[in-house]
């Protein structure tokens, strides 16, 4: 048994069966608590009003999402987000991470602009707000126009200046109303992974190179845009950041977590906060680096956006790109319905990390337990698991704040069960149970425990 394994064992102990609400006592009487979604996993309406095809739409065609599921229908939110918005306000959360689909506002990725599909944003904006909700706006939640990657995508660097002029766009539209804006979700996971993560072949190392220095540069110019056109507007990019962890104790193990976890966790951050590539990177990502360009990825950001769900455990595969490949988890770690490691106390060490290397105010922009939950013979949908995870993960930042984490938010992943990529359907993060083929929304036993979280850190 190595050390991991020991303590992974401890930390089964955070999980206690029952309800009662953790501690928030270290929090900011200021904290934001809410719930994110992003526009493929729920909006549905793929072939309405105009909208252009995402590579997802082509991916999903492409057989190669889980029981063939696709966006198509998706929650219906396209239709529903006022009862969406409805339940938010029952919630009582204060905030509502949601991203703009790409293809919908610029069917081709850049040129003509389609109307309608900026009317559903100012729809769900104004609905928004008219509950008290703040709406916190993301640009890229990996649903690129098709027409674009059929330049290249991500691998071209035209997309830095299409991304830019996108942004341009969201800021005139929305920028009146909206403050909160995100560059892109997770970076380092559609830039790694972006084989089954985006429909082309960017499985080699080169094309990943140029494909995280060019994102790097789209934010870096989307920052600017944002900055020059929304008058008060506070910005950040949302990163994936994951410890990643040998999944046994030999040398080749330690060395290939260690280079995953300096792609996964540090290739965006370090250029966007810090000004540079980690230097192990540098051999790789220097050849495509023009004059100026750090300068250009370096621009002052307001927060960091964390998502955090579990430790990966890596094993060395030579073979493979990067030379790693997912190796087993230690016995006796406790594992989600969906298998992902239960590790609070990995949460409280990751903002510990993200407070001390970065120094920008922290928000959590997702979290939260994928299961199968299914309604019982009353038609109810009870999900202790959610509850405990919940419990334990809002107990462990709770204590980084208490040890001076600037953390300043949490939003939970998900408001609704909806589309977990290759996943489809099956995989369920939502705080409301979907019954996909009449679309109700049941709220889980998770989201009345969320509602009454809520009420009492807001009492304080
Ligand atoms: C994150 C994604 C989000 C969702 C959750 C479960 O990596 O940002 O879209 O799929 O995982």
């Amino acid at each position: 048994m190595n050390s991991k394994e020991n303590s992974a064992g401890d930390r089964a102990r955070d999980l206690k069966p029952g309800s009662e609400l953790p501690s928030v006592a270290g929090l900011r009487p200021d904290f934001i608590w809410g719930v994110s979604t992003s526009s493929f996993q729920i909006e549905g309406a793929t072939n309405e009003d105009g909208r252009g095809q995402s590579i997802w739409d082509v991916y999903c065609r492409n057989g190669k999402v889980k029981n063939h599921d696709t966006g198509d229908v998706a929650c219906d939110h396209y239709h529903r987000y006022r009862e969406d918005v409805a339940l938010m306000k029952q919630l009582g959360v204060q905030a509502y991470r949601f991203s703009v689909a790409w293809p919908r506002v610029l069917p081709q990725g850049r040129g003509a602009v389609n109307e309608p599909g900026l009317a559903f944003y100012d729809r769900l904006i104004d609905e928004l707000l008219a509950a008290g909700i703040e709406p916190w706006l993301c640009l890229y939640h990996w649903d690129l126009p098709q027409a674009l990657e059929d330049l290249g995508g991500w691998t071209n660097r035209e997309s830095v200046a299409w991304f830019a002029d996108y942004a341009t766009l969201v800021a005139a539209r929305f920028g009146d109303r909206v403050k909160r804006l995100a560059t892109f979700n997770e970076p380092s996971m559609f830039s790694l992974f972006s084989g089954s993560l985006g429909t082309g072949d960017r499985n080699r190392e080169d094309a990943l190179h140029r494909m995280i220095h060019h994102v790097n540069l789209a934010h870096g110019a989307a920052v600017d845009v944002l900055r020059e056109k929304v008058p008060g507007a506070s910005i950040g990019c949302i990163h994936n950041y994951q410890p990643c962890w040998p999944s046994s104790g030999s040398d080749a193990d330690a060395a290939a977590a260690a280079r995953l976890g300096i792609y996964w966790n540090r290739a965006f951050p370090d250029p966007q906060c810090r000004g540079e590539y980690p230097s192990p990177m540098r051999p790789a990502i220097d050849r495509y680096i023009q004059p100026g360009d750090l300068a250009r990825i370096f621009r002052p950001i307001d927060w960091f956006g964390l998502n955090h769900y579990s430790p990966v455990y890596v094993k060395a595969q030579p073979a493979s790109m990067l030379g790693f490949a997912f190796g087993d988890k230690p016995a006796g770690v406790p594992l989600t319905p969906i298998g992902w490691p239960i590790d609070p106390e990995a949460f409280g060490e990751t903002l510990l990390t993200v407070h001390h290397d970065y120094g920008l105010p922290i928000y959590v922009l997702e979290n939260g337990l994928g299961g199968f939950d299914k309604p019982d013979e009353t038609g109810a949908v009870t999900d202790p698991e959610r509850v405990q995870f919940l419990r334990a993960y809002i107990g462990a930042m709770n204590e980084a704040a208490s040890n001076g984490v600037d953390v300043r938010g949490y939003f939970i992943w998900s408001l609704l069960d909806n589309f977990e990529w290759e996943q489809g359907y099956s995989n369920r993060f939502g705080l409301t149970y979907i019954d996909y083929p009449t679309q109700r929304r049941i709220p889980k036993a998770s989201f009345r425990w969320y509602a009454d979280l809520i009420k009492k850190a807001r009492r304080r």
